[in-house]
């Protein structure tokens, strides 16, 4: 557990001075995710088996090999459940299934098994925010009509208006449009409407009713007999409205942006507290983790983890999320969406290490995921320049040289940093965002619900490049790939980088060595002032 915030002076150089040392007093325990770097997998782009160019479970375990050599402690799997794919399988049907796409319930087992051998913990996505509108339950309150047990299983409610044709309020989806969708009745006629705070192919759960709560506890129970050594929780600021569900006039962005936010950072006020908004970081939210907490423990050791995607104003409401009987982690975004500013990014560390501290958790970092332009292009545009929600070929491009530059030295500054980190597949390769991708390719809902004037996340989740010379740069054992790479991405391969000094790859390896053989993730944090506001940039 991080010690308090000491400041020190020393004069042993006229311009440098260490300026403040955050000292990690005694560790509370050595417990794994603590300082673990976890890198996180995007199934449908590491590695294709079959060469349908969708990636696939025995693709991942086929390369292990590459996550061990990395030198992380853990991996992360985002969806790979049953899904109609509306939104790359976060709108899940069967929370117990393997999707034939990705392989077969026996594939997830042969994968967690091989990884174990090679020393990896895994981490599987659980998505309990919304199931996918094809989930059995969400269609039986669509067969089941109004009134019935089975659509309080979800929020549905009458519309607005004479004839009930408005949305019961003005919430919007975190893709763009409504949040609400009307359905058409068992009888033919115009029915209620159904809350889905993303795509309408993702009905929000109910989870004031205690099925909800029975079904996923079962849930999780499945994927820890199956072995599994966390999840991470998508949206867990989000399964608890308030009461009443009272309009709000503000759309969040991915990852809790809004243009309320943004105004405010440029003026420099803080944000408006998360929970101000009435479905997001409702304090009902936490006695869910705790319950889970109590699942996940009772398995005993080695721990178990629960790592909560919540996008939370202010830090410290952030951090409740990982109070000793809640969650183990949740992400630190706020280190990810701070400009490439010398005093702003020491800022954001402090205060971080500081709140996560003041609830005996680690702190993390992260810089890329699924869901954002990759590190190695946004930080090839100007320091405080918007993070965009997608690039497209119209749009201003980044200066790769100068962003991958930065994304080094972004890289080795998070992993020298004490608590666990989070890696995104392709950024130890260096890989830049696909910037070019067709319109008519992209699949991200989000493209589509604002009208085009969002590209989306398309860019980020292009399939990764192993071999130059290999068709579809060895992604599959074929040339197809479900997204296009771009022309450059060859020279990105990891076989280009393999053994080569100096190589990103090759920067990666040596930064996990160093990180494990100095114990930097338990470590303590002294920053050296006096460089210079921006100095080597
Ligand atoms: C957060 C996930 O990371 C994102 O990819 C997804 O679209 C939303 N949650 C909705 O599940």
């Amino acid at each position: 557990m991080m010690g308090p915030v000491t400041a020190t002076q020393t004069s042993s150089c006229p311009t440098l001075r260490v300026s403040s040392v955050l000292r990690a007093a005694e560790q509370r325990d050595s417990a794994w995710w603590r300082h673990a770097v976890i890198y996180q997998v995007y199934p449908r782009s590491w590695a294709d088996s079959n060469g349908d160019g969708l990636g696939d479970l025995p693709g991942i375990t086929a390369r292990l090999g590459h996550l061990r050599s990395l030198g992380v402690d853990a991996l992360w799997l985002s969806p790979f459940y049953p899904s109609p794919q509306a939104d790359a399988g976060y709108d899940v049907a069967d929370y117990r299934e393997v999707d034939p796409l990705f392989g077969r319930l026996a594939d997830a087992d042969e994968l967690i098994a091989r990884a174990h051998e090679l020393g990896l913990r895994v981490i599987v996505d659980l998505v309990p925010n919304h199931s996918s509108d094809a989930h059995s339950w969400f269609r039986a309150a669509l067969a089941a009509g109004p009134g019935s047990p089975e659509r309080e299983r979800y929020i549905f409610r009458n519309g607005r208006g004479a004839g009930h044709e408005l949305p019961p309020n003005n919430w919007e989806s975190v893709f763009g449009g409504p949040a609400w969708s009307r359905v058409t009745e068992p009888d033919g006629s115009p029915g209620q409407w159904y809350l889905h705070l993303f795509d309408s192919a993702q009905p929000d759960f109910n989870w004031d009713h205690q099925q909800v709560r029975s079904e996923f506890e079962s849930v999780l129970q499945f994927w820890l007999d199956r072995g599994v050594d966390g999840f991470r929780v998508d949206v867990a600021h989000g399964l608890v409205k308030k009461d009443g569900l009272p309009d709000h006039r503000a759309r969040t962005h991915m990852l809790g942006d809004t243009e309320e936010a943004a105004a405010h950072a440029l003026d420099g006020h803080s944000p408006e507290p998360t929970h101000h908004i009435p479905y997001w970081d409702q304090d009902g939210v936490h006695e869910i983790y705790r319950s889970w907490r109590e699942v996940l423990d009772s398995y005993g050791g080695p721990e178990r983890i629960l790592c909560a995607e919540a996008w939370v104003e202010p830090q410290e409401r952030a951090v409740l999320y990982t109070r000793p009987n809640e969650m183990h982690q949740a992400f630190n975004f706020d280190f990810l969406g701070t400009p490439w500013i010398a005093e702003d990014l020491v800022a954001v560390i402090e205060r971080s290490l500081i709140a996560a501290d003041s609830v005996g958790a680690p702190s993390t970092w992260v810089l890329s995921n699924h869901d954002v332009v990759r590190h190695a292009t946004r930080l090839g545009y100007a320091p405080g320049t918007r993070r965009p929600n997608g690039i497209g070929a119209e749009d201003p491009q980044p200066d790769r040289e100068l962003g991958l530059r930065r994304a080094r030295a972004a890289t080795t500054l998070m992993l020298a940093l004490p608590g666990s980190a989070y890696l995104y597949q392709g950024e130890e390769l260096g890989l830049p965002e696909s910037t070019d991708l067709p319109d008519e390719l992209r699949q991200d809902p989000t493209f589509v619900r604002s009208g085009g004037e969002e590209k989306g996340r398309d860019g980020c989740r292009v399939p990764m490049p192993w071999f130059r010379d290999a068709p579809g740069h060895g992604f599959g054992p074929g040339p197809a790939t479900w997204l296009p790479q771009p022309s450059f991405y060859g020279d990105y391969a990891v076989d280009q980088q393999d053994g080569v000094a100096g190589s990103t790859l090759e920067l990666y390896r040596a930064l996990l060595r160093r990180r494990r053989d100095l114990s930097l993730g338990s470590g303590s944090l002294a920053f050296v002032r006096g460089y210079g506001p921006d100095e080597g940039q």
